[in-house]
């Protein structure tokens, strides 16, 4: 099984997270179901008990408008005290309203207002409480710069710059989220937000909580952890000798190579202006390691998806590893993520897999555009690791490359099976890497001649079925190469 199709696969079924007056209307039921013949009275008080009170309702100060999709109510829905200000609104304005109160207090504003009121928020003065702000679609140029006149800690924040919106807010974003993080900002999240994405829960729980893990199965949940200062991988090893690091400008070729990553996802790329990227080039950093020896180098990524390349090709295809894109030096901070349906289709079906995360990692990128038996649509090129590289003196899949021409494309060419399947013995053994700590998952890729001879019929034979069946992309083989590696795979 291949390519995971690109947004069907991010989050299929849609899960959404709980909002928070779900939660509590469930209590609300079980406690009622539970007291209904000894205690009805007692129960019934206990879910009229407005949540706020327990809470000490959150001072939500909503600069502008609010927009159209209407922050300000969504707040006072989940029990939040709102508060207008207009974006004109000065620091003496701010500490009239904000007071001597106790409890937290937030700023919160949508589209053109955001940036005043990110203002408002950072550069107010000492003793006014503020403890979150948060924005939605609002472009923040040149705050970054002016953070050194800062006189309060700053508040938790969390930007979320729409997918479909100019891609200068998430750009802009990311810049104050870094300048932030910088000064030691107690939390920042900056987020691109997906078309259909409901935010209200996670706005809601960063107003009147402050920051509050989602669950991965959401549309925020992989986005806190992987978009964050740390997280779950980087690859700072491949900075260590920064004399080997290369500097181009990014062109069509490599804009073509984050396609096959991010496909019709594109916009969670917006917050890099995707200028120039830093690279290594692949034959020297070689040289500067202890690799192995002999003429066939294997490639690993972290699926354990696998490349094979010789060295002539080393050398006369020139490819380098990306390892930072702008001023981002890690790329797992750039990512997609999917579930599947399942693991596998002839084991009892335990139901869905845990979100899994494919970051773009560093990757094998080929400037003058990838010779066509080296083209990889398996993104087995992407999420490298030192650890990747290794030498040795046999070819590795030397089984496959005596086969008929259709054969070999079907087990080495773009999509080939032996990038993720081994074939008696030669050949990957590729799996999934969780979301939750980027560590590896099954379901595994089992070798071509282990599995059940139905199943391996089914996926060459009847592949839209078993594709639907774990909710990805189709991976056809023509019936004539399908034959043929059945009977290759049958004849031990
Ligand atoms: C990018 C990696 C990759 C490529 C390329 C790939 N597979 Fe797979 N395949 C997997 C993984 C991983 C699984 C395990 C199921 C899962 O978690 O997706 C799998 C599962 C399977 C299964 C079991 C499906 C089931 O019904 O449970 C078969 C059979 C299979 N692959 C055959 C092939 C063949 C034949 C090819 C080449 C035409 C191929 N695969 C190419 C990664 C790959």
């Amino acid at each position: 099984m291949s390519r995971l199709g690109t947004m069907d696969a991010i989050f299929p079924g849609a899960v959404r997270p709980m909002t928070q007056s779900s939660i509590r209307w469930r209590a609300c039921f079980a406690a009622l179901a539970a007291f209904a013949a000894l205690a009805a009275f007692a129960a019934l008080a206990a879910c009229a008990t407005p949540r706020v009170a327990r809470d000490q309702a959150a001072l939500a100060i909503v600069v502008g408008d609010g927009g159209p999709s209407s922050i300000a109510d969504a707040l006072a829905r989940s029990g939040a005290t709102v508060v207008r200000l207009d974006p004109s609104a000065e620091h003496a304005d701010l500490a009239s309203i904000v007071g001597s109160r106790a409890g937290r207090v937030a700023i919160v504003s949508e589209g053109p207002a955001a940036r005043a009121a990110a203002k408002l928020a950072l550069f107010r003065p000492p003793g006014v409480r503020v403890d979150a702000f948060v924005a939605v679609g609002g472009t923040y140029d040149a705050l970054a710069d002016d953070l050194g006149s800062m006189r309060a800690a700053p508040p938790a924040v969390l930007l979320l710059s729409p997918a479909d919106g100019d891609p200068l807010q998430a750009r802009t974003a990311r810049g104050l989220a870094r300048a932030l993080e910088e000064k030691n900002a107690p939390h920042v999240e900056a987020h691109v937000a997906p078309k259909d994405a409901d935010a209200t829960a996670l706005i809601a729980a960063f107003v009147a909580h402050g920051p509050t893990p989602q669950p991965l199965e959401g549309p925020w949940g992989v986005k806190q952890r992987w978009s964050s200062k740390r997280p779950p991988l980087d690859h700072d090893a491949f900075w260590s000798d920064e004399r080997l690091v290369v500097t181009r400008p990014v062109d069509g070729a490599f804009h073509v190579a984050l396609t096959q990553i991010f496909g019709d996802a594109m916009s969670e790329l917006n917050p890099w202006p995707l200028q120039e990227y830093k690279a290594l080039p692949l034959a020297a950093y070689l040289r500067s390691r202890d690799v192995g020896r002999g003429d066939h180098l294997v490639v690993t990524n972290i699926r354990g998806e696998q490349l094979y390349l010789t060295r002539a090709e080393i050398e006369r295809d020139e490819p380098v590893i990306v390892i930072g894109i702008d001023d981002e030096r890690n790329l797992h901070r750039l990512f997609t993520s999917y579930r599947l349906k399942r693991a596998t289709s002839w084991k009892p079906d335990e139901g869905p897999m845990p979100t899994m995360i494919r970051p773009l990692g560093p990757f094998l990128f080929f400037p003058r555009g990838a010779p066509p038996e080296l083209a990889d649509t398996t993104l087995a090129t992407f999420s490298l690791t030192p650890a990747s590289f290794r030498f040795q003196a046999e070819d590795p899949v030397a089984i496959a490359r005596r086969l008929s021409p259709e054969l070999r494309a079907t087990l080495l060419g773009a999509d080939g099976c032996l990038k993720c399947h081994a074939l008696r013995g030669a050949g990957a053994h590729a799996h999934h890497v969780r979301a939750i700590d980027g560590k590896a998952h099954g379901g595994f890729a089992l070798g071509l001649d282990e599995y059940p001879r139905d199943v391996l019929r089914r996926f060459l034979f009847d592949q839209e079925t078993v594709a639907a069946g774990f909710g990805v992309t189709p991976l056809r083989v023509p019936a004539s190469a399908a034959e043929a590696l059945y009977a290759l795979v049958d004849a031990k």
